[in-house]
C-alpha cells in the first residue's frame, strides 16, 4: 500500500453480501469504489450495515458472496504472511474502542507504532502531539480502563491515526463527544487527509457531514442506496 498505483482503488467491493449465522443478512450485494486519497461518510440508520462493511474493509469479517480488494489485494486470496503487512497500513477506531483497559493512554496509543517497529523517540513525540491535538495531554499516564467514554473515544481515534497509516476505518467516532471534541476529532481527520490518506467515517451524526463537499453513502438494510459513477464503472469493466 506504500506506492501508489495510478488507476487502482484503494478498496474495491464488488456484489458483496454477508450474513450472519443463520440468516441476518448484514450486507447484501453491496459494491462500492474508493480511490485513493478519498474522505468519505457511510451513513444509515442502527444496524443498516455500517460496521459489517468496515469489518469486511479490515478483513475482520468476509463476504459470503462478492469480492472485497483492499490496495489491489483481493482479502480471501492474501497471503498468510502479506496480512500483517496490510493491517499494518489500516488503522480501525472501533465503535466499542477495544482499548486495553489495564495499559496507560499512551500505551494503548503507541502500540500500533510500536508493532511498526518505530523508534521509541518517535512514538513518544507522535503520542505527546496526538493527545496535545485531542486535549488529552493530560491523560498521558492514565489507565484506558479509567476513562469516561468520551475521552475513551479520543483515545481509539488516536491510536488509529498513530502510525499514519494509508487508509483510516472511523466507526462512529463522535457517538459520545461533545461538540468541541467532535470539531477535535474531525479536524484530526482531515488532517490525515490532506496529507493524501484514505479515511472512511460510519456516522449517524449528522452535524459532522450535513456541509461536506465529501462524499455520503446511505445503507439501508444492508443495501447502498447511491450508486455513484464510479462504482457503475468499476462494475461494467468487472468481467
Ligand atoms: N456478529 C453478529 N452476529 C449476528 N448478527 C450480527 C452480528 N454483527 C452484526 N449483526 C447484525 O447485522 C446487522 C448489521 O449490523 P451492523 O453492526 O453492521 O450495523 P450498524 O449500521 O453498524 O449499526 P449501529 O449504527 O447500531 O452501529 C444488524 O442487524 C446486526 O444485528
Ligand atoms: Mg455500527
Amino acid at each position: 500500500m506504500d506506492t501508489k498505483p495510478t488507476d487502482t482503488p484503494i478498496i474495491e467491493i464488488v456484489r458483496a453480501t454477508k450474513i450472519y449465522s443463520p440468516d441476518v443478512v448484514a450486507l447484501e450485494n453491496v459494491s462500492l469504489s474508493i480511490p485513493y486519497g478519498e474522505m468519505l461518510f457511510l451513513t444509515g440508520m442502527s444496524g443498516a450495515g455500517k460496521t459489517t462493511l468496515l469489518k469486511l474493509i479490515c478483513g475482520i469479517e468476509h463476504p459470503d458472496k462478492g469480492l472485497v480488494e483492499v490496495a489491489g489485494k483481493d482479502l480471501d486470496r492474501i497471503k498468510n504472511k502479506e496480512i500483517p503487512r496490510l493491517r499494518q497500513q489500516i488503522g480501525m477506531a472501533y465503535q466499542d474502542f477495544k482499548l486495553l483497559a489495564d495499559r496507560t493512554v499512551a500505551q494503548n496509543i503507541g502500540m500500533a507504532m510500536e508493532v511498526a517497529y518505530q523508534n521509541l523517540k518517535t512514538i513518544k513525540k507522535r503520542v505527546i502531539e496526538l493527545l496535545q491535538k485531542l486535549r488529552l495531554e493530560h491523560k498521558h499516564d492514565a489507565l484506558a480502563g479509567r476513562l469516561s467514554r468520551g475521552e475513551q473515544q479520543r483515545v481509539a481515534v488516536a491510536r488509529a491515526v498513530a502510525n499514519s497509516p494509508a487508509l483510516i476505518l472511523a466507526d462512529e467516532p463522535t457517538g459520545n463527544l461533545d461538540s468541541k471534541s467532535t470539531k477535535l476529532v474531525m479536524d484530526l481527520f482531515r488532517e490525515c487527509n490532506k496529507r493524501g490518506t484514505t479515511v472512511i467515517i460510519a456516522t449517524h451524526d449528522e452535524s459532522i457531514f450535513k456541509d461536506t463537499d465529501h462524499r455520503v453513502l446511505e445503507l439501508q438494510s444492508g443495501r447502498l442506496l447511491q450508486q455513484d459513477d464510479r462504482t457503475i464503472s468499476a462494475l461494467n469493466n468487472m468481467p
